[in-house]
């Protein structure tokens, strides 16, 4: 099935209809929207013969939600800038009689950069599937790489995590990571935290492009006895991803942005096989599945809603 008849089903399935006004943010970026899919953003004759401007965001804000909704059963809220990008582990808490455990990234990731963890440490870029223990991170591994009580980052030790034998005082250690349905007061505040950086409108609200590039924060890619050593790659070119739809503007995607986070590993060849430009075929439904730029960008990086930041022409 092609994104435009796919598009087109969904569409028919909302009943009323939406005009293209101005939306929270503002009648200048609905133009912008409507001008970047001019080949399904105009003139959409809908089967009460109402012929309008539909605004291609709001619709596909739409298609977003039922997805998730067939997919979970449930309708998702939007995550608050503070929970975009959490994690929930609950392989064995709950069954060993603990709360589930809460990993924030903006917190992480405003300290070492996606490599380190997801490629050095190894943990999988999908929620509950590293299957990490108790007993792996008192041994070193996963969260207890950091979290060993020894650990010295910016004049700060890490607290331990998981041990067998605890005192009444330990709890309180376990309570941070082991937060789900608790009252946890931590020790970051979002708000506070985050206040010099950089903003933007979706996701945790922060642009981490900007607050990366101008040094508001300095990311760890390389943890001493954990990174093995590499030759670095030489950076690829950024190139422009020519889309399927005429008239529908290209996608320059910068190598060079995102190994800042991400190294090359994350996406070679797991994500994209390609060596090969045009070699991974991929379409907009797919990347809203949670495929290809839709395994970080939905989860972690920038959401899928941001359609300009990857739908305009240059990245300069
Ligand atoms: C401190 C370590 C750490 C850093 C840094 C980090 N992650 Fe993660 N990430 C994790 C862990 C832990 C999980 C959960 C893995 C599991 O459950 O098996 C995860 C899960 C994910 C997932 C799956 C989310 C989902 O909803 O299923 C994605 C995608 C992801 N990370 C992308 C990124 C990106 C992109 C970056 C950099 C911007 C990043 N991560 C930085 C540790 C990290
Ligand atoms: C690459 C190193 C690293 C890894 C791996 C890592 N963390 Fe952290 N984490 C940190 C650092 C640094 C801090 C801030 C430390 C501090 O202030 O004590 C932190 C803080 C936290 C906090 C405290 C939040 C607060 O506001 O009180 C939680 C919770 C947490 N990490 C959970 C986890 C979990 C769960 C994992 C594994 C799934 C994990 N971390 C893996 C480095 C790491
Ligand atoms: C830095 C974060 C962190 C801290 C602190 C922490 N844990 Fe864990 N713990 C985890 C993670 C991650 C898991 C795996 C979660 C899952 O999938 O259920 C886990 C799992 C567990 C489990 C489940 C059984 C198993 O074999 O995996 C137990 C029990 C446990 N921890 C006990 C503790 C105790 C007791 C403390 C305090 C002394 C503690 N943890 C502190 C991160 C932490
Ligand atoms: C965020 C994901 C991502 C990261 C990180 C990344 N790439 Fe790519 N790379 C892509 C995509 C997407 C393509 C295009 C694939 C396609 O069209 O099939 C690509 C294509 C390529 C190509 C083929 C280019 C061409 O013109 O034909 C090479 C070579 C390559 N990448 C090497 C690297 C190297 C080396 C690194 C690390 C320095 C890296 N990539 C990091 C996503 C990534
Ligand atoms: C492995 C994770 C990952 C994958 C896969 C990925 N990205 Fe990203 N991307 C990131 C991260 C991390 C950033 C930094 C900004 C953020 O987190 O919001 C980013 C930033 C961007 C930016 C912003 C650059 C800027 O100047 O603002 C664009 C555009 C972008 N990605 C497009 C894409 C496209 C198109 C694809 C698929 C071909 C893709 N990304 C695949 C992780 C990823
Ligand atoms: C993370 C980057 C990214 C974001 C954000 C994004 N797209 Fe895309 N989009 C892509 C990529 C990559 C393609 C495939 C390009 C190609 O044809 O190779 C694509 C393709 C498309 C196509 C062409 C048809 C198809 O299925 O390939 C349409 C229409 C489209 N996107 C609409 C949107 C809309 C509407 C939004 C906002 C709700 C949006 N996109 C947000 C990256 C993105």
């Amino acid at each position: 099935m092609n994104f435009v008849s796919h598009f087109t089903d969904e569409l028919r399935k909302i009943p009323i209809f939406i005009r293209s006004r101005g939306s929270a943010r503002g009648s200048e970026d609905d133009s912008i929207a409507m001008t970047a899919f001019p080949a399904l953003g105009c003139g959409v004759k809908t089967k009460g013969g109402f012929t309008g401007k539909v605004s291609l965001v709001v619709v596909l804000v739409l298609v977003i939600a039922g997805m998730t909704m067939a997919q979970t059963g449930v309708k998702k809220k939007r995550p608050l800038p503070y929970e975009y990008g959490r994690v929930v582990l609950n392989n064995f808490s709950e069954k060993a009689g603990i709360s589930p455990v809460v990993f924030d990234h903006w917190l992480h990731r405003s300290k070492f950069t996606c490599r380190l963890c997801h490629v050095d440490i190894a943990f999988a870029m999908k929620t509950g599937s590293t299957g990490i223990k108790a007993l792996d991170n008192m041994k070193g591994y996963y969260c207890g790489t950091c979290h060993n009580g020894k650990m010295v980052l910016q004049g700060t030790r890490i607290f331990e995590s998981c041990s067998k034998k605890f005192q009444a005082d330990d709890i309180k250690r376990c309570d941070r990571c082991h937060s789900l349905g608790k009252n946890v007061k931590r020790e970051y505040d979002f708000a506070k935290f985050t206040e010099r950086f950089p903003k933007e409108r979706f996701g945790n609200g922060i642009n981490w492009e900007k607050t990366e590039a101008d040094g508001t924060i300095k990311l760890v890619d390389f943890l001493e006895g954990v990174s093995i050593p590499r030759k670095s790659l030489s950076v690829q070119k950024d190139f422009v991803l020519s889309p399927k739809l005429e008239g529908h503007p290209e996608i320059i995607f910068s190598h060079k942005k995102h190994t800042v986070w991400n190294g090359c590993e994350p996406c070679h060849p797991e994500i994209f096989m390609g060596v090969k430009r045009g070699a991974t075929k991929y379409t907009m439904v797919e990347i809203i599945e949670g495929r290809y730029c839709g395994v970080c960008h939905g989860t972690v990086a920038f959401p899928l809603l941001d359609c300009q930041r990857c739908h305009t022409k240059p990245v300069q």
